[in-house]
């Protein structure tokens, strides 16, 4: 069954959830194509994620494009990466931005071909002030490298004298990440049958769910991207608390609502 807004309450809906998008090389050897053909397809089921988000009124979609361990691959299948990062950035961002997305490149960008970092700042400024779909796509990211790059900013005012060390909270480090002022993720998805979270959002993934699926990526249709949130929606978070607990604070919300 594929899920929509009628068919599901949106309290018990993922605010923000996060993909691991794995398998499109297997996918394309199966198939007895080059890997690169994968990650082609990848991008039919990336643009159908997207769809499928804005129809059941997720708030944040966070899609792991490529990794900083990523550069390790062939030239040709970064060559390709790259290319289809443009593609996406020149075709997509006028569309995306027509149905009201707001896109953010998260990751070290300083390493891109600066022709693609003009891309990612104009893709920006265009799509900053939407209020839609808040589309987050992680690029020559990694959660350590996030999680880093916070520290450093914190250090700095440190240095500067305007933070005091003590003053350096798990909230102060959360304003620094990335994806700072964005609801709490969820939700965590890995397709292609590996249980690992491959160094992505650390920091975030806390709390989150984690849903791990055969399917390769490029299968992941509206039908697998349903019972992933099915599957959210039966489970109960805790937060640390006992389940009696949760129970309470649910009953105790619904009175007051
Ligand atoms: C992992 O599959 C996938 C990637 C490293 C790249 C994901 C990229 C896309 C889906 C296309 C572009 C995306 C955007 C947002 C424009 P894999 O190659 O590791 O597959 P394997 O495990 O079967 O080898």
């Amino acid at each position: 069954m594929v899920l929509n807004a009628e068919t599901i309450s949106q309290q018990s809906l993922p605010k923000h959830v996060a993909i691991i998008m794995d398998g499109n090389g297997r996918w394309a050897q199966s198939r007895n194509r080059p890997r690169t053909y994968g990650h082609k397809k990848g991008v039919d089921a990336v643009r159908n994620s997207v769809q499928f988000c804005k129809n059941l009124g997720i708030e944040s979609l966070t899609l792991f494009a490529f990794s900083s361990e990523n550069w390790r691959r062939p030239e040709d299948e970064v060559t390709t990466l790259m290319g289809l990062f443009l593609f996406v950035l020149t075709k997509e961002v006028k569309k995306l931005h027509k149905s009201n997305v707001k896109l953010t490149v998260i990751g070290d960008l300083s390493r891109f071909p600066s022709s693609l970092q003009e891309r990612i700042n104009a893709a920006h400024q265009l799509t900053s002030e939407n209020t839609g779909l808040q589309l987050n796509v992680a690029a020559n990211y990694g959660g350590r490298w996030d999680i880093a790059q916070a520290a450093q900013k914190l250090a700095t005012q440190v240095a500067e004298g305007s933070l005091a060390p003590e003053e350096i909270t798990e909230d102060e480090i959360s304003k620094h990440l990335t994806m700072a002022n964005q609801s709490e993720l969820d939700l965590l998805i890995r397709t292609g049958g590996d249980y690992r979270i491959s160094n992505f959002l650390l920091w975030q993934a806390a709390y989150a769910e984690l849903y791990f699926t055969d399917t390769l990526w490029p299968d992941f249709n509206d039908e697998a991207f349903s019972e992933a949130i099915a599957c959210f929606v039966s489970r109960e978070r805790r937060f640390g608390c006992t389940g009696d607990q949760i129970k309470q604070l649910l009953a105790a919300s619904k009175t007051t609502s």
